[in-house]
């Protein structure tokens, strides 16, 4: 119940006042790959000054395309992005779509799990930004904003701290609009939770949160 008053809040702050980035525009799972393998490394900020996403889907603009391309167009493509390997998946991932399931990408978790290149984030992101289906995502962002919200000092980085981070994640996502609900949370993160000086004071959730010490959380373990 507060979980869904959690829920209203959140999506009413998106609705009024989310960015729209080129990858929220489309619902092309093809598309939502390419951003959320770019956004991996790269800052939101450099892959929009830069037109990286709508330029790359311009030369790749489907599966088939990339399937077929020399590895020196790829890289070319992927230039001043850096870990070049995620091109590489990219077409891997691309390949076996067309072949494992005629060039549409499934919509269910463990499916997407099996494609080469797809991790638990990245299924989830196809999944809920792509689809809509109800699959939770956790990502830096996403793990700092509910270590705060909970204010749990246990390891984001441990298999423990992952499993808590998986569950609320799962728990708190609003089954009706995943879509909406995992953008928001995720932009929550990039706006007003930052890993250091929060934006509390503004922040939307701030409600919700327990925390009253933000700069020591997320805790990590000692590297
Ligand atoms: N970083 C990774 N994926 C993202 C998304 N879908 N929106 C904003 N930032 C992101």
């Amino acid at each position: 119940q507060n979980a869904e008053r959690f829920r209203a809040c959140l999506r009413e702050w998106f609705e009024a006042d989310g960015q729209d980035h080129p990858w929220r525009k489309t619902t092309d799972p093809w598309a939502i790959l390419v951003s959320e393998v770019m956004l991996q490394q790269t800052t939101v900020a450099a892959v929009r000054a830069g037109r990286r996403f709508e330029l790359f889907l311009t030369e790749f603009p489907d599966l088939a395309t990339i399937s077929v391309a020399p590895e020196e167009q790829l890289l070319k493509a992927w230039e001043g992005l850096g870990y070049y390997n995620r091109v590489r998946n990219l077409q891997k991932t691309a390949r076996a779509v067309l072949e494992d399931w005629g060039g549409v990408f499934p919509r269910a978790v463990p499916d997407l799990l099996a494609l080469p290149g797809v991790g638990p984030y990245t299924a989830g992101a196809i999944a809920s930004f792509a689809y809509n289906e109800p699959a939770p995502i956790v990502d830096g962002n996403i793990a700092r904003v509910l270590a705060r919200v909970f204010d749990d000092l246990t390891e984001v980085d441990s298999s423990q701290g992952k499993a808590l981070l998986w569950n609320w994640s799962e728990e708190l996502l609003d089954k009706v609009n995943p879509r909406i609900f995992n953008s928001a949370l995720m932009e929550i993160g990039q706006v007003f939770c930052r890993p250091k000086n929060p934006n509390c004071m503004v922040c939307p959730i701030a409600e919700f949160c327990i925390t009253r010490v933000p700069d020591r959380l997320p805790n990590k373990k000692a590297k």
